[in-house]
């Protein structure tokens, strides 16, 4: 492929749909989205072009749902690292958190924390993980921030460079399953040049050869960031 993306970010949206389509448990949906979100982090680690990938985990407005949903989520969240935490330090894989985790389940916490600390050094594939994030929020406590340190005025840099993203460059590709066609608050300012690709299939659906076919899209797509 000619050009591939530095930045990849995924809604992974469609669990339960593709649960209840094949007359199973919707926590069935969210456990198999948990094996896919594993082989497609384990898979752009291979690829090195690839720097930084961005997984809509759970957004402010999850907490709307069953307290059972949401308990199930959590769970395959911890459940992930238990069994593959070794295996990404192994392959090199940095994981970091963007949202305010100070809601969920304090061990879900401490894990969330020390999976940061321990891959922090790792210079493969960086995971940007979002949990409890929303991309107006991100926007805002970057200008708080900046509030806090006396500054009168703010440029769009001053934002960028105090993102829950950052250092992490703009979104070069956006891919949301299921067929919806919106970003639903997830990264903002990070998406505003970004491609997009709403493939029909549900998170759970997403093979590897639906991931190199979307890569291949991207790769065909003409980025002209407003100019000619
Ligand atoms: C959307 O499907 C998905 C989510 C609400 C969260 C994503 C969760 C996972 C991939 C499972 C485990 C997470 C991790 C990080 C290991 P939906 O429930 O909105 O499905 P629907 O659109 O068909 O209702």
């Amino acid at each position: 492929m000619k050009k591939l993306p530095t930045h990849i970010a995924f809604i992974m949206d469609g669990n339960r749909r593709w649960a209840k389509k094949r007359g199973l448990n919707k926590m069935l949906g969210h456990k198999k989205g948990a094996e896919v979100l594993v082989s497609v982090i384990k898979e752009l680690n291979k690829i090195n072009e690839i720097k930084y990938a961005s997984f809509f985990a759970f957004s402010t407005e999850n907490w709307n749902r069953e307290q059972k949903e949401i308990d199930a989520i959590f769970h395959l969240i911890e459940e992930m690292f238990e069994k593959n935490e070794q295996e990404f330090n192994n392959l090199n894989i940095k994981f970091v958190t963007m949202g305010d985790i100070s809601r969920f389940p304090v061990v879900m916490q401490e894990k969330l924390i020390k999976v940061q600390e321990n891959s922090k050094n790792n210079s493969g594939l960086t995971v940007l993980l979002a949990l409890n994030y929303g991309g107006r929020d991100d926007i805002a406590q970057a200008v708080n921030k900046l509030l806090k340190a006396n500054f009168k005025s703010v440029t769009e840099e001053d934002i960028k460079r105090n993102l829950l993203s950052y250092p992490a460059p703009d979104i070069d590709f956006l891919i949301r399953t299921s067929g919806e066609q919106r970003v639903s608050n997830f990264m903002l300012f990070q998406l505003a040049y970004s491609e997009m690709y709403f493939p029909k299939y549900c998170w759970p659906a997403l093979t590897k050869k639906r991931l190199y076919k979307a890569l291949k899209i991207y790769s065909k797509r003409n980025r002209r960031f407003g100019g000619n």
